[in-house]
């Protein structure tokens, strides 16, 4: 783990309140893995002392510059979208666990809502340079929060829905997961709780592995303050040591309180 001070190289509102931010973090970058996260310092003085976890999005091809996307919910990330070119950000970094492929799985299934598309760009990207096939199910509540398509590399087979019906599918993108589960080996997913329990309800994870990243609110994201723990079959864990990425069916569900 390290501490940078990294320079805003772009910052960019793709879709409304969400926003791409592109970073020079050469020490970060280089060691990033995807499921990793950074501790964002999101703004001066005291009362930002407290950072701010986000996934690291994706790392450029040189590893010297990594990307954040995200939805401005708060003051922090209010002060993170107003940031420009040239200013100077503290990160910590990599930190989390990331995601694991298995040896001989070929066909993943990549399972995002809303903001959850956030760790996945980049497991898609390191999966398609080791030869896997990747289909991404991609939902939000309407078209224009959609991640763009352009964005994603040309490989990745996409499916959208829409909870509106203003692209792809109408409805919740957990509704298309059973029509996939039959061809994937893995699947991975990023997206609020209640997609997590709708999937465990689908029973999904029964018949695939299913890792998830757990989205909890974080003190120190150093393993430190405690705050983040939960309740798994193998007894407490934290999410920002042990975690984000779990297994789906390791997490007691009933026992979250988030
Ligand atoms: C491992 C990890 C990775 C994350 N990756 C991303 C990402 O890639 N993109 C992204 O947009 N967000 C991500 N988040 C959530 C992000 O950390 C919060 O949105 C951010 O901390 C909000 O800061 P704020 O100061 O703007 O909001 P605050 O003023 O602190 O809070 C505003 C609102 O957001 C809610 N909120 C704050 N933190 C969290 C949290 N951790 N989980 C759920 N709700 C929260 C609060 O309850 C409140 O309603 C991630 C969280 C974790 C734990
Ligand atoms: S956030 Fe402090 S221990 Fe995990």
């Amino acid at each position: 783990m390290r501490q940078e001070i990294a320079s805003v190289t772009a910052n960019t509102e793709l879709m409304p309140q969400v926003h791409l931010m592109w970073l020079e973090s050469p020490q970060i970058a280089s060691i990033a893995q995807p499921g990793h996260f950074v501790m964002v310092r999101c703004g001066e003085g005291l009362e930002y002392q407290l950072r701010r976890p986000f996934s690291i999005h994706q790392v450029d091809k040189t590893k010297v510059k990594l990307a954040l996307l995200f939805t401005v919910v708060g003051k922090g990330t209010h002060w993170l979208s107003q940031c420009r070119v040239g200013d100077n950000i503290d990160l910590l970094g990599p930190l989390g666990n990331g995601y694991s492929i298995h040896p001989g799985s070929q066909n993943l299934l990549l399972v995002a809502g809303g903001i959850g598309i956030a760790p996945l760009v980049f497991l898609a990207q390191q999966a398609l340079s080791q030869g896997q096939s990747v289909t991404l199910l991609l939902g939000t509540s309407t078209a224009t929060q959609l991640y763009p398509e352009h964005l994603l590399p040309s490989e990745v087979k996409l499916i959208i829905a829409t909870e509106d019906g203003t692209a792809g599918k109408k409805g919740l993108i957990t509704d298309l997961l059973p029509d996939f589960t039959g061809w994937a080996d893995q699947i991975f997913a990023c997206g609020p709780t209640s997609m997590y329990q709708t999937i465990v309800a689908q029973n999904q994870q029964k018949s695939k592995p299913v890792q998830i990243s757990l989205e909890v609110r974080m003190g120190c994201g150093l393993g430190v303050c405690y705050g983040c723990t939960v309740k798994t079959k193998s007894g407490l864990r934290q999410v920002c040591k042990d975690g984000p990425i779990f297994d789906l069916g390791d997490i007691l569900w009933g026992e979250l309180d988030l």
